[in-house]
């Protein structure tokens, strides 16, 4: 298959980076970071999540995140909602896209959002109805799709059905995730072929974390499978509180910097996403993440 011209990168810094982090972040930092990412020209940020603050701590000022980010006409602003309760505080935040989160492996479903995958896709139902009724859009995630923190292989046969349970309810788009970054190109492939079968592949996301430094390989795999859109993470932030050791995102200046490499346009400026990268780490007190990022500033 012939690679894309165009990609579409789902920021995902701001929340699936920032839940991750122990020492508390300010909402001021956190909308400057939405607010750099917005100027870089990022067209999709996911903001936060309307969680339980007992579960992710981090999370709990996202209201007031979305009261006070700069919101550009024609980016996407977007925050995850685990149940009825999350979604109806998103919609009162002004949100108009949320996402909602599975797992292919039972033992994560517990310990991330605390009932079986078969609940909590029907914990989905009236999210799919409400969000209808008021227009907004929902995303659908799957976690664990090349592995599990506490079941170990995952085979791409469990992922497909819930892929295509989310779409039947309504998901415009499944975005497949490799949560403790263990996936290789190879089983990456087979994920798409398989899921792909179930699920449009245009209607398909990959999301992979670099635990195992095999993330943008498997950008590369997926390109090859047809999926024109991923998340990723401003600095590599991040990783997943239920998932013990799991590392952030793919960098998304990374990515960037091999999809300019690739001639693939994503409407994005590499120069002020790292400076957005750049900012961030320096709150919270590192070198970035990014390798492009530290190329550059001779890091
Ligand atoms: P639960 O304890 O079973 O919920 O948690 P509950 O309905 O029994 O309620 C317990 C308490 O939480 C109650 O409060 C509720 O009001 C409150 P209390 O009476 O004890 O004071 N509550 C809420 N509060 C705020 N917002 C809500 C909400 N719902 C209930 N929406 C629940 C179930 C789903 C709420 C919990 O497990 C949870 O919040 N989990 C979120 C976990 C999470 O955010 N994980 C990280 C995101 S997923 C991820 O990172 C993976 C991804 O990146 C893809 C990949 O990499 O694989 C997407
Ligand atoms: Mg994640």
């Amino acid at each position: 298959m012939s690679l894309p011209t165009h990609v579409r990168l789902v920021e995902v810094g701001p929340r699936d980076g920032l839940q991750n982090e122990a020492q508390p972040i300010s909402v001021t930092d956190k909308v400057r970071l939405v607010d750099d990412l917005t100027d870089a020209g990022v067209a999709y940020i996911e903001v936060g999540s309307f969680v339980s603050p007992k579960w992710v701590p981090q999370m709990a000022g996202s209201a007031e995140v979305f009261a006070h980010i700069r919101q550009q006409p024609g980016i996407t602003y977007a925050a995850l909602a685990p149940n009825l309760r999350g979604f109806e505080d998103a919609l009162a935040a002004g949100v108009k896209e949320v996402a909602v989160f599975a797992a292919a492996s039972e033992a994560f479903s517990q310990r991330n959002i605390n009932c079986s995958i078969s609940d909590s896709l029907q914990r989905f139902v009236p999210i799919m109805d409400a969000a209808r009724q008021h227009g907004v859009r929902v995303r659908g995630y799957i976690s664990c799709v090349l592995g599990c923190p506490y079941e170990g292989q995952v085979s791409a046969e469990q992922v497909a059905p819930i892929a295509r349970e989310l779409r039947d309810m309504g998901c415009y788009e499944v975005s497949l995730g490799d949560t403790i970054g263990t996936g290789t190109p190879g089983a990456t492939r087979r994920l798409f072929e398989v899921v792909g079968a179930q699920v449009p592949r245009a209607e398909l996301a990959g999301h992979f974390h670099d635990t195992y430094g095999q993330a943008l390989a498997n950008v590369y795999a997926s390109l090859l499978e047809g999926i024109n859109v991923f998340d990723s993470s401003v600095a590599g932030l991040g990783g997943c509180p239920y998932a013990k050791g799991a590392s952030g995102n793919v960098a998304s200046e990374d990515l960037l910097y091999m999809l300019q490499g690739l001639g693939i346009e994503t409407g994005i400026d590499l120069d002020r996403l790292i400076a957005a990268g750049q900012r961030i780490s320096a709150v919270l007190g590192r070198t970035s993440g990014a390798r492009v990022a530290r190329a550059r500033s001779g890091q």
